[in-house]
């Protein structure tokens, strides 16, 4: 009994550490995200959501950014991955990484903005209906960071 129970605990060990070596991208924490109920009516990019990145966001996401290689200045700039995960999946804000990250808990790493600070209820639900409504963006619009960290 002592030997079977013994096998058990061995191979318990060794899955916990195949499992600890898995390469690949990390799965994003699952963040249950139930959409805003409050109707906010349309949202209007410039005037709602650019402001948002702008100043929130851009600080540290600007091309050739010291602190991450994710840019944020141009809505092709959102469509590429990071980490493997799609950032933005125009009319999926459940899948986009850009929404994800700013209404998770602060005690995931991912979070953001880096550093605290949270987005409002009110940002993010605007961020939510912007990307769900396909994540529109002017022509030729590239957005500037208000003060770059
Ligand atoms: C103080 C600097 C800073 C600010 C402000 C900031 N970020 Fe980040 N962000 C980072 C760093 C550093 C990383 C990690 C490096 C990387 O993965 O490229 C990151 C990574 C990310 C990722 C990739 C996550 C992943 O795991 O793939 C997303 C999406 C993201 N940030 C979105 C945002 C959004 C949205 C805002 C604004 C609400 C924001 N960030 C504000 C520094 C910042």
């Amino acid at each position: 009994m002592a030997r079977v129970l013994s096998r058990l605990v061995w191979l318990g060990v060794v899955a916990l550490v195949l499992w600890g070596c898995q390469s690949g991208p990390k799965p994003i924490p699952e963040v249950i995200v139930v959409a805003p109920e409050t109707e906010v009516g349309a949202v209007d990019f410039r005037k709602d959501v650019v402001p948002v990145l702008e100043k929130r966001c851009l600080g540290c996401h600007f091309d050739h950014a010291p602190l991450t290689a994710l840019s944020f200045q141009r809505r092709k700039n959102m469509l590429e991955e990071s980490n493997g995960r799609p950032v933005l999946v125009p009319g999926d804000p459940q899948h986009s990484t850009l929404f994800l990250v700013t209404v998770m808990p602060d005690y995931f790493v991912e979070a953001m903005p880096a550093g605290g600070h949270k987005l409002s209820k009110q940002e993010t639900d605007k961020l939510y209906h912007w990307i769900a409504a396909g994540a529109p963006w002017p022509e030729g619009l590239v957005l500037q960071p208000v003060a770059p960290l």
